[in-house]
């Protein structure tokens, strides 16, 4: 079994198969342990930085914290409440947290930024999303959601929907699913595509993959239907997002076309990819994958601490 004690979680890129197994299995156990008191991480002080807006993934973070029996301090709005405001660099502010805490999650607006905390500090460092890099947590849930609604993670087609440009959770996703024998087919207008980097490395290594723009044809053939927002906050010319948005709808009348028992994913927030009349669709796992999110972050805590 892989050992992710001490380690920094940076990039979906870094993880072997048996890494990934090892956060599921560990992540499946404690979801089957929520009701008792767990009390893994007493003593220990966790801090959250976040430079961009969050619901899910810091209260996800600080929730699982708290259930194992450990500590949180927290910069939600770190880009104005923090010495950040003052001109301190990232390096600066790592230098600093760390001498706080046992653990810093981070998000933030720069590609990169998470690498460049985590090399300024001495404990570990989550990505929890620098800019329109990589988001390996999300990662993790949605891969979690996937093998627990579909059974399986092999023999699946997944389509990834929207803005792949900029989009980190299909970066990550896609990296991840990259791993299993899944064929992947990315859904987006020419002008949101998947960086030319991610698709070159997943045929480097003979991952099957997909380009198109017809959601329609891909909902016939999908095992998973993952759909994302378009970046409205990534784009340099905001007439460009007004041309874009809305490229992507998934409603009823598409549910319609799927095969039996496939499956509607999207990491949210949703602005208006999913209409709301999909979410009694019994494939619509979208809170559920909300759910899972607490117990990898679980798992992703305890085995970066040494803890599982
Ligand atoms: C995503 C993110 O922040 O990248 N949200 C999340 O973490 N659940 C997706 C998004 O903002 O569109």
């Amino acid at each position: 079994m892989g050992n992710l004690k001490g380690k920094d979680i940076l990039t979906a890129e870094q993880f072997s198969q048996e890494e990934v197994w090892l956060i599921l299995r560990t992540a499946e156990r404690l979801g089957d342990e929520m009701k008792k008191s767990l009390d893994l991480l007493r003593g220990y002080i966790l801090a959250t930085l976040f430079f961009e807006p969050s619901t899910r993934t810091r209260l996800s973070f600080e929730a699982a914290m708290h259930r194992l029996g450990g500590e949180v301090i927290s910069v939600a709005q770190a880009k104005s409440a923090s010495s950040a405001a003052k001109g301190e660099s990232l390096a600066d502010t790592a230098r600093t947290v760390e001498q706080y805490c046992d653990l810093i999650v981070i998000r933030h607006p720069q590609i990169g930024s998470a690498q460049e905390v985590a090399e300024a500090a001495s404990i570990p460092v989550i990505n929890a999303g620098d800019g329109a890099g990589q988001h390996p947590t999300q990662a993790l849930l949605d891969i979690y959601t996937i093998w627990k609604e579909c059974g399986r993670l092999e023999d699946l087609t997944v389509a990834l929907v929207g803005d792949l440009k900029h989009g980190r959770t299909v970066h990550s996703l896609s990296a991840l699913l990259g791993l299993f024998d899944v064929r992947l087919i990315f859904i987006s207008p020419s002008a949101l595509a998947t960086p030319v980097e991610i698709t070159q490395r997943l045929r480097a290594r003979d991952v099957e993959i997909a380009e198109s723009e017809d959601l329609a044809a891909a909902a016939l053939e999908s095992d998973v239907l993952y759909v994302t927002r378009i970046q409205r906050e990534r784009f340099e010319d905001p007439s460009e997002y007004e041309r874009l948005k809305g490229s992507y709808i998934v409603d009823n009348s598409l549910v319609q076309r799927f095969k039996e028992g496939t499956v509607v994913m999207h990491p949210l927030p949703r602005v208006d990819e999913i209409d709301p009349e999909v979410d009694s669709y019994p494939g619509a796992a979208y809170f559920r994958q909300v759910r899972n999110g607490l117990y990898i972050r679980m798992a992703l805590l305890l085995l970066v601490l040494g803890k599982a």
